[in-house]
């Protein structure tokens, strides 16, 4: 690859019209009659996915890697071998209902920057590494972001492989279903520095006019399984104060839930997302719910308030209609701040281009939030349309879309050298 001096590569433009085709070309796998995607971690759509991903990157030149979570790691060559790569990327799994942009955005047009590299003949001193992270969503196993979190040392790779989803299918069964078990050692590649591209997925970019968010950290997240045991009868002949209905009891639970985070706002958010009446019957009173319960804020002491006053809720609920009303804690992630050296390179890119831009906090969770505790990260956000996401109708510009490829591609040519 040759060598350009620097000057040149600050005219250097991503090809946002060969993105666009290349996220609706991709579209298809796990495609819904209603435009968005049903592309559920490591189900038969992602593996065609990945495959897919693997000959692009493969095209592209770049040597594709599988590790044992099945994340995909595309390398292109450096002058200088003995630095650790410049690293960027996302995921390619999607909600049930997810759109196409929440995730595959950050792939795609990193796939576009190594092309328009690969176009122009530059080359980096550091590697470039293009990575698909595994199971961003957390919708079909949870914790979301866990193959970033197994890079970062949060969980061990066995940990991981061991987790069930609802039907009781282990990670490591999903992933020899579709040929991802790699043999790469999680966490065993060096990275230098990590670069996300993502929609917002929040309304804050288009209501202010802004092209690019230059996001300095995530929130706080802290995941819960929730249980109600009350008592299944008769619904013919259970005299109402007599009942103990376990979906009364996730009734009044889910407006406490709403009440303790706007108590906590604006910042705070809380969502029961999931809720199952076990055993269910026309004509017998719910004896028993399951659901989940996802709460979030920047900070750290609020998580831990609105976790006290929520067991609190819990326990006064359950007491008063005779009832059980059990929270377990799965998961919690605390907020992030992103690298500054990192953030102020992508501030730089952004100015570099001309382009509007404000630093935010990101609302969603993001694998850039785990790999923030081992290497250097950043993200660069880009609006969507009317905040939308985790929505089939999610949408964004393909001007957006192409000024966030250029974000990436010159933070990742300054980061790189
Ligand atoms: C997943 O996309 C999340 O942010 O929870
Ligand atoms: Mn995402
Ligand atoms: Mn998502
Ligand atoms: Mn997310």
């Amino acid at each position: 690859m040759s060598q350009t001096s620097p000057s040149s590569t600050h005219n250097l433009r991503a090809d946002g019209a060969r993105l666009w085709a290349t996220i609706h070309e991709t579209a298809r796998f796990g495609g819904t009659p209603k435009g968005g995607i049903n592309r559920l971690t490591l189900s038969a759509e992602d593996g065609q996915v990945r495959d897919w991903f693997r000959e692009a990157c493969e095209a592209a030149g770049l040597t594709v890697g599988v590790d044992a979570l099945g994340t995909q790691y595309a390398l292109r060559p450096g002058q200088d071998m003995s630095l650790p790569p410049v690293a960027f990327g996302s995921h390619l799994d999607t909600q049930p209902t997810g759109g196409k942009f929440d995730g595959v955005l950050g792939v795609l047009a990193g796939l576009e920057v190594m092309r328009t590299l690969n176009d122009a003949g530059i080359g980096t001193r550091a590697p470039l590494l293009l990575v698909n992270w595994t199971n961003e969503e957390g919708s079909r196993f949870a914790p979301a972001m866990m193959a970033s979190a197994a890079y970062a040392g949060d969980f061990t790779t066995d940990e991981i492989l061991a987790k069930r989803d609802a039907a009781g299918t282990t990670v490591a069964e999903a992933l020899d279903a579709i040929g991802y078990r790699g043999g790469e050692a999680v966490g065993e590649r060096a990275i230098g520095a990590f670069v996300e591209l993502h929609i917002e997925q929040g309304p804050i970019l288009e209501a202010e006019g802004k092209t690019i968010g230059v996001v300095e950290g995530g929130q706080g997240i802290a995941w819960f399984d929730g249980r109600i045991e009350g008592f299944e009868s008769h619904a013919g002949t259970t005299p109402m104060p007599r009942r103990r209905d376990a979906l009364l009891g996730l009734s009044e639970f889910a407006l406490a839930v709403e009440r303790i985070a706007l108590a906590h706002g604006p910042s705070a958010v809380a969502t029961i997302g999931e809720a199952t009446i076990l055993a269910p019957s026309r004509n017998v009173v719910p004896g028993q719910v399951a659901f989940t319960l996802d709460m979030r804020d920047p900070r750290s002491a609020t998580l831990d308030a609105m976790e006290a006053e929520l067991r609190e809720a819990a326990a006064e609920i359950g007491g008063r209609r005779r009832m059980t009303l059990a929270l377990s804690r799965i998961w919690r992630k605390e907020p992030v701040p992103f690298d500054a050296g990192v953030v102020a390179a992508v501030e730089a890119a952004a100015e570099g281009l001309g382009l509007s831009r404000r630093r935010i906090v990101s609302g969603a969770g993001h694998d850039a939030c785990n790999l923030a505790g081992r290497v250097p990260t950043a993200m660069i956000f880009v609006p969507c349309k009317d905040g939308v996401s985790h929505n089939e109708s999610e949408s964004a510009t393909q001007g957006d879309c192409a000024a966030g490829a250029d974000v990436l591609l010159q933070t990742v040519l300054r980061l790189a050298g």
